[in-house]
């Protein structure tokens, strides 16, 4: 069982994920009005992963005989400027979960708390993946720089995305 403090710090992230699959939603929806379907279900199978997140938190708070509490979620971001503008949106937001993941195996290491280490590590791995498939398309859009052409050609690639269960090492 983890000291209160972290298992707060462990609900608190769980709902971060939920909410984090709210942020993806409004950013599907976005794009989705510019008719870019590919890029549309990059975003969702994203809010799916963000869910797969949210309840691994969910199972490892049941697994040490603590209860998930459900808060309330901050609306999303529902506008933006450009599909870049939505890129660049998430990679700052995967930026504030990696963060986020760092203070809690920080308190983690603190309380000397071994088993919940163990379970923050697929989440610091998982969290150098979320950052780089973000910062490759944002890459990939400064090169496509507008051009509707390119747009599409990116659109055909991540309508390919889809969900899987991530293998658990
Ligand atoms: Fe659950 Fe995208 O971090």
């Amino acid at each position: 069982m983890a000291s209160e403090k972290l298992l707060k710090a462990l609900n608190d992230q769980m709902n971060f994920e939920y909410e984090s699959a709210n942020y993806y939603l409004a950013m599907a929806a976005y794009v989705a009005d510019e008719d870019f379907d590919g890029i549309e279900n990059f975003f969702m199978v994203q809010a799916e992963e963000e869910r797969f997140h949210a309840t691994k938190f969910y199972n490892y708070i049941k697994d040490i005989d603590g209860r998930a509490t459900i808060q309330a979620m901050e609306e999303p971001k529902n506008e933006f400027t450009s599909i870049k503008d939505a890129f660049e949106t998430a990679l700052a937001h995967e930026k504030i979960v990696t963060s986020r993941i760092n203070d809690l195996m920080k308190l983690a290491h603190e309380e000397g708390d071994y088993a919940t280490i163990s379970f923050l590590n697929w989440f610091v791995d998982e969290q150098v993946e979320e950052e780089a498939s973000m910062k490759a398309i944002i890459s990939k859009l400064e090169k496509i720089d507008g051009n509707t052409q390119g747009l599409f050609m990116l659109d055909s690639e991540l309508a390919a995305r889809t969900f899987t269960v991530p293998t658990e090492e």
